[in-house]
């Protein structure tokens, strides 16, 4: 198990639509241990494969709400959404691609998903509150969309220029190092 890098924005690997997996394999196994790992290690709630720079239908959350809830962690394997309510709800998001930044989003409050689990078993999940919005947004790396997609084009670009030089500076302080 390894703690992995994580791929920031703007990086045209955030912008693909990734592949589907299928089969269950040992590979797909240490791919899902790796991103448990870099997601609790960054914090996060949640993380997608194609933000450590792999383009498969893989996801992993764990929306315990404080450090004394028992962990929750789940693993997706191409996931689907079956179902989505009419209502919604406006979630404040961030994400481990986009560090720093935090806009409100709306979106479905409910969904209804199926996944196949570590163990090659086709499951399905209702979500609603923090896990509705994180699934979603994990769903939607799988699809090469960012949280910032769902905001307006100024936001968006302002968002996408700060993070740009947020990147240079990483990079010329690593020169540096
Ligand atoms: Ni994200």
């Amino acid at each position: 198990m390894a703690i992995r890098p994580i791929v920031l924005h703007p990086d045209p690997r955030l912008k693909k639509r990734c592949d589907p997996v299928g089969t269950v394999d040992d590979g797909i196994r240490a791919l899902v241990a790796d991103m448990f790992d870099t997601m609790y290690d960054a914090p996060g709630i949640g993380l997608a494969a194609p933000q450590i720079g792999v383009l498969a239908r893989v996801l992993v959350m764990d929306c315990a709400k404080t450090d004394e809830e028992e962990p929750e962690p789940i693993a997706m394997i191409d996931p689907e959404i079956l179902w989505e309510s009419e209502d919604t709800n406006v979630h404040e998001e961030g994400c481990l691609s986009i560090p720093e930044e935090f806009n409100d989003v709306e979106r479905p409050a409910q969904v209804r998903v199926a996944y196949t689990d570590a163990e090659g078993e086709r499951r399905e999940m209702d979500c609603d509150g923090l896990v509705a919005t994180c699934v979603q947004h994990e769903i939607d790396h799988l699809n090469g969309k960012l949280f910032i997609d769902h905001l307006g084009p100024m936001k968006r670009q302002m968002i996408t220029g700060r993070m740009k030089k947020r990147k240079r500076e990483r990079a010329s302080d690593k020169a540096k190092a």
